[in-house]
């Protein structure tokens, strides 16, 4: 068993084609290519667009991501892909790239889960143990609540959203605001203008009753409609103020889920992840939060919260180095996998 197992990431679940090379818990390359402007007048990822897509990106970043590491593919000792969940005609070109390469070297292959290598990339900036954690994944397809026991196999959900996810309502909003595609980093950006206090949107799931019977379930919908009513209701608002308040609806949910989440387990470390974990207001509002409350926060630096194949090189490199089997080589894809699966068999 390889301590610092020098492993490939492949990642292809969205509109991103991204290579990642790790060493051990040690970053050497991060190639992301990204099919989101071929998107942008569609309001939204095209699943045929975003295939053919990654087909032609695929042997470039692999090529890019070996020059960048200075490797060469003999070198390696694993390859990791994911393997869901995601647009399954996206997940199949990065794990056929994935299962061809693993097959040709030799080498062992590591079907992995989107989700939980959202959470594994934290070990890439620092030394310490992940686990035990609270994990709050927000990402365009998800938003959770997980203890993380053992990130390679013993995840635990502890509450999801009821409707949409954290990154959709984002999109959403930003599509009514006019502000485009993805909505998240225009939202974040817009809302610096404006008055977060301004306007008093709904917080889903924080009233009395529904705190106590769905205390770490989500939900955005509520909070969606009141948006829309609000910007139908009042033409001469100012959009940032609407943006900014908005945002704040979201981040102060999530925050404090996530820091009850800690308190009624006892864990005392927070991760935050997913592509919504690089939203700068919520990075500020958990990073005061924790810091009252006593509890460590770790939020990957925002290129690693968005999707990115480092993060599956990451899930990758702790799977070899505690000794997981590997999964077979053409491993299934499969479009919709709980987190608590977090590789392959
Ligand atoms: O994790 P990710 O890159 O892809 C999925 O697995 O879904 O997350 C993408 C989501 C999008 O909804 C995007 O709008 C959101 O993350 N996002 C943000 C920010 N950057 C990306 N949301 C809020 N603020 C941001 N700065
Ligand atoms: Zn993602």
């Amino acid at each position: 068993m390889k301590s610092e197992p020098l492993i490939l990431g492949i990642e292809t679940s969205c509109d991103e084609t991204a290579v990642g090379i790790v060493r051990g818990r040690t970053l050497l390359a991060n190639v992301i290519s990204s099919s989101v402007e071929e998107h942008a007048r569609f309001g939204g990822v095209v699943p045929e667009v975003a295939s053919r897509a990654h087909l032609e990106a695929m042997q470039p970043a692999i090529a890019q991501a070996l020059k960048d590491s200075g490797i060469s593919l003999s070198d390696l000792d694993g390859i990791a892909v994911t393997a869901g969940p995601g647009l399954i005609g996206a997940l199949l070109v990065g794990v056929s790239a994935a299962s061809a390469l693993a097959l040709a070297l030799d080498k062992p292959l590591f079907g992995v889960n989107h989700l939980a290598s959202h959470v594994a990339v934290d070990v890439l900036t620092h030394t310490k143990p992940l686990e035990p954690t609270i994990a709050l994944l927000v990402s365009g397809g998800h938003s959770s609540l997980l203890k993380v026991s053992d990130i390679t196999g013993d995840i635990t959900a502890l509450g999801q959203t009821m409707d949409d996810a954290a990154g959709e309502a984002f999109d959403k909003i930003a599509r009514v605001l006019g502000l485009g595609f993805p909505g998240g980093p225009l939202i974040d950006r817009d809302a610096k203008a404006g008055d977060r206090n301004a306007i008093a949107f709904p917080r889903g799931l924080t009233q009395a009753p529904e705190m106590l019977s769905r205390p770490f379930d989500f939900s955005f919908s509520g909070l969606k409609t009141a948006v829309a009513r609000y910007i139908a209701a009042t033409p001469t608002a100012k959009r940032a103020d609407i943006s900014a308040s908005f945002q704040e609806a979201v981040v102060d949910v999530l925050t404090m889920k996530a820091i009850r989440a800690c308190k009624e387990t006892g864990i005392e470390s927070l991760v935050i992840a997913g592509g919504v974990a690089a939203n700068s207001r919520l990075r500020e509002l958990a990073g005061e939060r924790c810091a009252t409350n006593g509890i460590e926060l770790r939020t990957p630096p925002p290129a690693l919260c968005t999707d990115n194949g480092a993060m599956v090189a990451a899930l990758g490199s702790l799977a070899m180095s505690s000794g997981r089997k590997p999964s077979e080589i053409g491993v299934a894809a499969e479009s919709s996998v709980p987190v608590s699966r977090a590789i392959w068999a």
